[in-house]
């Protein structure tokens, strides 16, 4: 694996080596503190490429609050150790002063429900930073397809519409979310919980794991997520932000008991924001 730490690097790598590699070039983009989520999108893309890059940038502009860009965990030296394993070819490295030509600013997008509800609506502007990031990432590394987690359910819609209108010959991959042996979404932040933080945080993905059940038997998926609703509101410890059935394509929200593909829940645990969802 090489490292490359700026467009013009990258650029003057591609322009030796690019014929050796055709037209097939994985792309997973990051903002490092990698784990094994990380690792399961480098090894997926580099079965499926005969190159990968995996990019490094912690991206202000995505970030609606200054003390989570500032806490964001950092540590390049594990990423490179946990990059190479998994397989990838290049890590890109970038300032945001490079990518973004400039002081980093992202442009506002509007993509209706997908960018307005959720996410969009609980960390405003956050979407505009990932559309923004991602755009000038696509337009640095030019890859054929692009791997994504599936634990950012909202953010791979987003980033497939922006996609769609801006890179439309770039596939995105939706990648599984991976999870630790007791259940826990794997996430960067999670190395911000305790111990204690962590047996509380567990309880977001019992509570989707049951509602998921629930469902399966047949039970009205309103009143299961209402249910675990109040479960999570009594955990001590742990601030329920939102729960909820939802379309994955859409973001809409049905009042029915159909149209539903997936529940998300964001908590904050020990001030770290997390997020979770399930496919029903
Ligand atoms: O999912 C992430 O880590 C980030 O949102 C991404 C896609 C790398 C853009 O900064």
């Amino acid at each position: 694996m090489i490292i490359l730490k700026s467009t013009i690097e990258l650029n003057n790598w591609f322009i030796e080596n690019i014929n050796e590699f055709g037209e097939n070039m994985g792309f997973v983009p990051t903002m490092g503190a990698l784990h094994k989520g990380h690792a399961s999108l480098i090894e997926k893309a580099s079965r499926e490429c005969q190159i990968v890059v995996v990019s490094i940038l912690v991206n202000p502009t995505q970030f609606n609050e200054k003390a989570d860009l500032e806490s964001y965990p950092r540590d390049l030296d594990n990423d490179v150790i946990v990059a190479e394993k998994a397989g990838a070819t290049i890590l890109f490295t970038p300032t945001p002063k490079d990518i973004y030509g400039g002081t980093p600013y992202a442009e506002p997008v509007d993509y209706g429900l997908i960018t307005s509800t959720f996410e969009g609506l609980s960390r405003q502007g956050h979407f505009d930073g990932v559309v923004s990031v991602v755009d000038k990432l696509f337009l640095a590394v030019k890859p054929n397809r692009a791997y994504f987690g599936s634990k950012d359910l909202q953010q791979v819609a987003v980033v497939e519409k922006m996609s769609s209108e801006r890179h439309p010959k770039i596939k995105i991959v939706s990648c599984d979310l991976i999870r630790d042996e007791n259940g826990l979404a794997l996430s960067s932040r999670n190395i911000r919980l305790s111990d204690a933080g962590i047996l509380v945080a567990q309880n977001i993905s019992q509570e989707l794991q049951i509602v998921a059940e629930r469902v399966k038997e047949g039970r009205d998926v309103i009143d299961s997520v209402e249910i675990a609703k109040q479960n999570l509101k009594n955990v001590e410890g742990l601030e329920l932000e939102y729960i909820s059935g939802v379309n994955d394509q859409t973001f809409s929200i049905s009042t029915e008991n159909r149209g539903w593909s997936h529940i998300i829940i964001a908590a904050r645990v020990e001030g770290v924001r997390l997020i979770d969802n399930i496919e029903l």
